[in-house]
């Protein structure tokens, strides 16, 4: 062993790595030199042969080489990490620019919609949702809305009877007889939206399964004021600030007086067209006072409390809105209709 053989050793390993390719062969060179059982390690072993003279300058020697070439080996194994990594990044690389999976995304349907916007817009002022069931006691869909055994709405035509006394509601106001239950004479403030059933031929504009939001508002000075308030707040809010309500007499047996709600035509700003039959309105609810025979039923003293109740048809202002001419359009599914409604806000 001589410094030749020490300065061959760099040369060697120069040669050798020059053709290692992986870091698997590296290591196993490496071994061969630098490990415990390495040429570096024998070197250092017969050191203890030497003179004292001899072992000072052979030992920094072998300590040079041995520095040296852990830096080649280092620069190499970079230089092959870094292959290594290129590689990867080439064969692995991901084309942003590729279209993504498009997912078919659903909407809210637009009835849905309808009672949502119905919801908020009535709990800003102060009402909360009531719910009922739609399987329903004659007592609570008829008879205590003042509607007595023979009137014409309870005939077997208009209703689905399941036994004498049960059937499916044909409104949403039997939720008013309810709440007025089990409040037992306190202020209300309520809508109730909901599915109805009715003994209908299906056509364009009947459905023998339709949606109603009812409203009741009973307290000491609740007047018919208030309620024009209330369905002029609400025709705004559905077809446009720069409508307007009128209030026509009507009948309906759970209210005294009685009034159909219309709104001016929003085609032709109430001048008159085919739309509004050249009346330059649209009919859209029936409302009133509550009768003083409901009130009474319910367990209300007309003498202390009074109010209003409204029952707007969701279909119905729903097709005003957004010009449906079918309402049978809202129950087959047909996504090219559902479709339209995507973008509505
Ligand atoms: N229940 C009525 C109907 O189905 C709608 C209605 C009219 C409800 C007037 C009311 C009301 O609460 O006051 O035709």
């Amino acid at each position: 062993m001589n410094d030749l053989e020490l300065e061959n050793v760099l040369k060697k390993v120069n040669e050798e790595l020059t053709s290692v390719g992986d870091l698997n062969t590296l290591q196993q060179v490496k071994a061969k030199y630098l490990g415990k059982k390495g040429l570096l390690a024998i070197f250092m072993s017969n050191l203890k042969n030497l003179t004292i003279e001899a072992r000072k300058e052979f030992g920094s020697m072998t300590n040079q080489v041995k520095q040296a070439l852990e830096n080649r080996f280092e620069a190499k194994r970079k230089e092959l990490e870094d292959k290594l990594i290129n590689y990867k990044l080439n064969s692995e690389a991901i084309d942003v620019t590729l279209p993504g999976v498009k997912f078919n995304t659903g909407s809210i349907h637009p009835l849905q919609k309808t009672i949502m916007e119905l919801e908020d817009l009535y709990i800003s002022m102060g009402y909360t949702v009531a719910e009922g069931p739609e399987i329903e006691t004659d007592e609570y869909c008829f008879e205590k809305l003042n509607l007595p055994k023979g009137h014409p709405a309870r005939d077997m035509q208009d209703t689905f009877y399941i036994n004498p006394e049960l059937l499916l509601r044909s409104q949403t106001s039997p939720v008013q007889v309810r709440t007025m239950l089990a409040e037992k004479g306190k202020p209300i403030k309520i809508i109730c939206p909901g599915k109805v059933y009715r003994r209908d031929a299906d056509d364009a504009t009947h459905s023998h399964q339709f949606m109603q939001c009812e409203g009741l508002v009973l307290g000491r000075d609740v007047t018919m004021a208030d309620l024009k308030g209330a369905l002029l707040e609400m025709a705004r809010l559905m077809f446009g600030d720069e409508r307007n309500i009128r209030l026509r007499p009507s009948f309906f047996p759970f209210t005294e007086p009685s009034v159909e709600v219309d709104v001016s035509c929003g085609k032709c700003g109430g001048k008159g067209c085919s739309m509004c039959k050249n009346t330059g309105w649209i009919e859209i609810l029936g409302a009133g006072m509550v009768n003083n025979n409901v009130l009474r039923m319910c367990g209300y003293n007309p003498d202390e409390v009074q109010g209003y109740a409204f029952g707007i048809g969701v279909e119905r202002i729903t097709m005003l809105k957004y010009r449906v001419d079918d309402i049978r359009n809202f129950y087959i599914n047909d996504v090219r209709f559902l479709n339209q409604f995507k973008e509505v806000k």
